[in-house]
């Protein structure tokens, strides 16, 4: 019998592919970005198993462009906000993400931006590498402290509470609010539930950790970002769009907010244009994943869900469970 045939629609770490080969006729994309919607048609036909990257939608007519010995797509992420599960579902298609593998890496990035928009530590950078430092000065840089301020998340599951928990180690007051209580949090921190009015009014650094759903699509727009202290920093690793980058660029300038650290962004990879000429606000590459162990750990646990899928057997996670009961 032929083995099925795997695409991966762009190379990832290598155990993950090495894993996949050992049981199927595995094809990852030549590509150094990601396919376009053509290629991607074209690459999936004839697929058993697809591992997808976040930048593919996969949605009804990339699914029955595959065609119906299709049985999962392995996204490499833990959000599946380009995927349409329902059309999954109706196709009788597993849909499985990454769940668990990236909470420290996001969270760890989410305080380096805290950290790095609170200190200036970008435009401190800048200021050396133009040549620009003339000794120690009295008012040069002067930042925000972070230890025993008020910290504000929003969306307690597990990359927010595990960006939470670190805030402790500043002795921070911690506020969180979600659509319902982590009582978990609650007493492993002391973090405070509030609705979202009272915790944009009383954080002085606030963090977004929700998923990109209607309800959470520009979740931040020029009302919240009025709400919040004229000190306050806004720090974002979920999804762009749960941002109004227009209205939060306003906020910027006109000092309704101090600053911002971003790594998701609205229409990636296209930055608002008036984003890179503003100096209080830290710009990353949507790389709150981006380590070593936890990319490998993302590429292992998709590649282990396909290999269990093809095999009739359940995933180690996954998005749509009613499939699996039918
Ligand atoms: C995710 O997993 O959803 C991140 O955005 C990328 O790793």
């Amino acid at each position: 019998m032929k083995p099925k045939q795997v695409l991966i629609t762009r190379a990832i770490p290598e155990a993950a592919t090495d894993l996949l080969k050992t049981r199927f006729q595995v094809e990852v994309s030549p590509h150094d970005r990601p396919l376009t919607r053509k290629e991607l048609s074209k690459r999936v036909r004839g697929k058993a198993g697809v591992l997808c990257i976040l930048n593919d939608r996969i949605d009804a007519d990339v699914m029955d462009a595959a065609g119906p010995q299709c049985r999962i797509f392995a996204n490499y992420a833990v959000g599946y906000n380009n995927i349409d599960v329902q059309a999954a579902s109706e196709r009788g298609i597993v849909i499985t993400n990454t769940p668990g593998a990236l909470d420290h890496a996001t969270a760890d990035l989410a305080w380096a931006l805290l950290f790095a928009a609170a200190r200036r530590i970008a435009e401190a950078d800048r200021f050396m590498r133009s040549g620009q430092f003339k000794g120690w000065a009295p008012m040069l840089y002067l930042g925000q402290d972070i230890t025993g301020q008020t910290l504000g998340v929003i969306g307690a599951g597990r990359i927010g509470s595990t960006f939470a928990r670190k805030g402790r180690a500043f002795d921070m007051t911690i506020l969180y609010t979600d659509t319902k209580r982590n009582p978990e949090l609650e007493s492993v921190c002391g973090a405070q539930y509030a609705d979202l009015e009272t915790l944009l009014k009383r954080s002085d650094f606030v963090s977004l950790h929700v998923p990109l759903l209607a309800s959470t699509r520009h979740l931040i727009g020029t009302p919240e970002l009025a709400l919040m202290k004229s000190t306050a920093v806004l720090i974002n690793t979920s999804r762009g769009p749960v941002v109004d980058e227009a209205a939060l660029v306003q906020a910027l300038k006109s000092g309704a907010i101090r600053s911002a650290g971003l790594d998701v962004f609205e229409e990636e990879p296209r930055l608002h244009p008036e984003l890179p000429a503003l100096q209080n606000v830290v710009l990353a590459p949507h790389i709150g994943s981006a380590t070593h162990a936890t990319r490998k750990h993302m590429g292992l646990i998709a590649a282990r869900n396909i290999l269990r899928v093809l095999n009739g057997e359940p995933p180690e996670t996954c998005v749509n469970p009613e499939v699996l009961e039918s």
